[in-house]
C-alpha cells in the first residue's frame, strides 16, 4: 500500500506515511496558464493499494480530488482509498428550505466514482455516508480520542459539547480524558451568533474543554465559554476536529480561551494533534 498525496493535507499525509510504514507515490501538480489544474503521476501504480489523502474543501480542493483519483484507476491500481479529511458541503446534509441543493449528497455522488472505499474523518451527519453507495466501504472515524489523551495532558477535568447533537463528541472525548462530561442546548441566530439555554453544570474551579466536530466563526464556542466563566470555571479550552475558523473565527476565540485546538484535518495554526491514528487504523481494517 502506498500514499498519494493531494495538497490540502501535507501533514497528515506524512504522519499517515510513517504510521502506515507506507511510502509517498511521487506526482507532479502545476497549474495551466489560464489557472486549471496539471496532474501527473510520475511512477507506476499498477496492481497496487493506493491511498489518495484530499480534502474537498474548498472547491478547488474537489477537482483536485476527482483528477487524482481518477488518474490512479486509469493508470491501473488495484484499488482507491479515499481519504476525505475535511469532507466540503457536509453542513449542506439535507433540504431545509425547498428548492435547495442536497449538497452533501451530490457532492459523495461525484467523488466516489473512481474510489473503492472513503474514509472520512468526523463527518457533520453519519447518514451522508449512505451517499457513497455502492462503495466496497464508506467510515467515518473520529479524532475524539485523540482529543481526550490530548486534554488530559493539559489537566481538563471536565467536557462539554455546545449542542445535543455533539454529546457523543463530549462522551468519546471525556472517555479517554477519564472525566465527567454534559451537553448545552444552542439556537442559531444567524450565520455568526448562537443562543445557548442557560443550564447548571458541574464546572466551578474546574479546567473544561468544549468540544466541537467544526468551528467556523466561533459563534458557538463564544457563547459556551462565557457560560462556562460564567458558572466559575477555572480554565477552559476549545477542541475541534475541523478547525475552519472563517470570518476571524481564531480571532475571535483566542483572546478569551486558555487554549485552542483542532485536528490537522484542516492544516492551520491551531492544529495540535494527528488524525492519522484513526485513520490508520481504518485503513488497516480494509486492507487486512
Ligand atoms: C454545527 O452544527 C457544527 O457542529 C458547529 O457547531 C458549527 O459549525 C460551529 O459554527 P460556528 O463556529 O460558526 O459557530
Amino acid at each position: 500500500m502506498r500514499i498519494l498525496k493531494g495538497t490540502s493535507n501535507p501533514a497528515l499525509a506524512e504522519n499517515l506515511s510513517k504510521v502506515l510504514g507506507a511510502s509517498m507515490v511521487d506526482r507532479e501538480l502545476a497549474r495551466f496558464p489560464d489557472g486549471e489544474l496539471y496532474l501527473r503521476i510520475k511512477e507506476s501504480v499498477e496492481g497496487q493499494d493506493i491511498v489518495l489523502v484530499q480534502s474537498t474543501y474548498p472547491d478547488d480542493n474537489s477537482v483536485q480530488f476527482l483528477l487524482l483519483s481518477s488518474t490512479l484507476k486509469d493508470l491501473g491500481a488495484r484499488s482507491v482509498i479515499g481519504v476525505i479529511p475535511y469532507y466540503g458541503y457536509a453542513r449542506q446534509d439535507r433540504v431545509f428550505k425547498d428548492g435547495e441543493s442536497f449538497s452533501a449528497r451530490t457532492m459523495a455522488r461525484h467523488l466516489r466514482m473512481d474510489l473503492d472505499h472513503v474514509i472520512c474523518v468526523n463527518l457533520h451527519k453519519e447518514a451522508t455516508l449512505s451517499a457513497f453507495d455502492p462503495l466496497k466501504s464508506a467510515a467515518n472515524v473520529s479524532v475524539m480520542g485523540v482529543i481526550g489523551s490530548f486534554v488530559k495532558n493539559k489537566g481538563v477535568e471536565f467536557v462539554l459539547s455546545p449542542d445535543k447533537g455533539a454529546i457523543g463528541y463530549a462522551r468519546e472525548t471525556a472517555g479517554a480524558a477519564g472525566c465527567g462530561f454534559d451537553h448545552l442546548e444552542k439556537t442559531r441566530i444567524d450565520g455568526r451568533s448562537v443562543m445557548m439555554t442557560p443550564k447548571k453544570l458541574d464546572v466551578r474551579g474546574k479546567a473544561v474543554c468544549i468540544v466541537d466536530d467544526i468551528i467556523a466563526t466561533g459563534g458557538t464556542i463564544l457563547k459556551a465559554q462565557e457560560l462556562l466563566r460564567g458558572q466559575g470555571a477555572r480554565e477552559v479550552f476549545a477542541c475541534c476536529a475541523h478547525g475552519l475558523f472563517t470570518g476571524g473565527g481564531r480571532d475571535r476565540l483566542e483572546p478569551v480561551l486558555d487554549g485552542l485546538f483542532s485536528s490537522d484535518t484542516i492544516e492551520n495554526p491551531t492544529s495540535s494533534f494527528s488524525a492519522a491514528v484513526p485513520v490508520a487504523t481504518r485503513i488497516r481494517e480494509i486492507l487486512e
